[in-house]
């Protein structure tokens, strides 16, 4: 079981599919979790499933640094950070323009950057951070994935190289990289017809989707000190879809 009593977690993109569960799982092990999203609604609705007396909500935009102090200064000191906001815009790279290479990286890879930047001055030496990449920067997506893919090794990217450069402040970063997971819009703004997922789930080595608690679980695992000799790990959670 792991512990983060007294442990201040925050989560971008909070209120969503992945987001939740990640929350829930926190919860359960004690943390103090900070939920950011742009959605005031969804936040408020997290917030009442989750019924827990440890847990706040930000309002705000990731791509506003203004929105992230006020993030920062709601947690305090962060033990750990977890940046899940992402973007999928499913669509041929040939028809895509500068507006959607510029929307999808900003969400995917900017984003994430200037999370990490506003959250740095409040973590301390034990620290843990986690990105989410996908499966897709490295088994491509058969419908319109090009940008996408592109992005989220981006992230990968990111996430290695502040591995090394966050070490000597004993902050570990580390990634996970989830497969197709079975959330209401998978990432993108359109509603998955069932009919789509079991085709995706067909071409999953372990032939089903995963579930939002799997990759909140490599999440929480990754914070813990459980995983203190881990940093600069793509932990594939995908049911062998990248490996096998
Ligand atoms: N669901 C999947 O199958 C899957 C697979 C691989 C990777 N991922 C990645 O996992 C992450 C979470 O996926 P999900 O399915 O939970 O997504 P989701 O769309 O359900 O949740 C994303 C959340 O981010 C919030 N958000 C969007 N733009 C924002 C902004 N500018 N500022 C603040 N909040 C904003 C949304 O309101 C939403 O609550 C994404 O990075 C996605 O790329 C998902």
């Amino acid at each position: 079981m792991l512990n983060f009593k007294e442990k201040n977690i925050v989560i971008t993109g909070g209120s969503g599919g992945i987001g939740l569960a990640v929350a829930e799982r926190f919860l359960a092990q004690g943390a103090r979790v900070v939920l950011f999203d742009l959605n005031e609604q969804a936040l408020q609705d997290a917030k009442q499933k989750l019924n827990n007396e440890n847990i706040e909500t930000v309002q705000g935009d990731v791509t506003n640094t203004a929105d992230l102090q006020r993030l920062v200064d709601c947690a305090g000191r962060i033990d750990g950070l977890v940046c899940l906001i992402g973007l999928f815009v499913p669509m041929a790279f040939v028809e895509s323009d500068e507006n959607l290479i510029d929307k999808m990286f900003t969400l995917n890879v900017k984003s994430t950057m200037m999370t990490i930047q506003s959250a740095l001055p409040a973590m301390i030496s034990g620290s843990a951070i986690v990105t989410i990449s996908s499966s897709a920067h490295v088994k491509p997506l058969a419908m319109g994935g090009t940008l996408y893919s592109a992005s989220k090794a981006a992230v990968r990217g990111l996430s290695r190289a502040l591995a090394l450069e966050l070490m000597p402040k004993g902050i570990r970063v580390n990634s996970v990289c989830p497969g197709p997971i079975n959330t209401e819009r998978m990432a993108a703004p359109m509603v998955v017809p069932q009919e789509m997922k079991d085709q995706i789930a067909e071409s999953i080595p372990m032939k089903h989707l995963g579930e939002p608690e799997d990759i909140a679980n490599a999440i929480t695992f990754l914070c813990s000190t459980e995983a203190k000799f881990i940093t600069g790990e793509e932990l594939a959670v995908d049911g062998g879809l990248t490996n096998l």
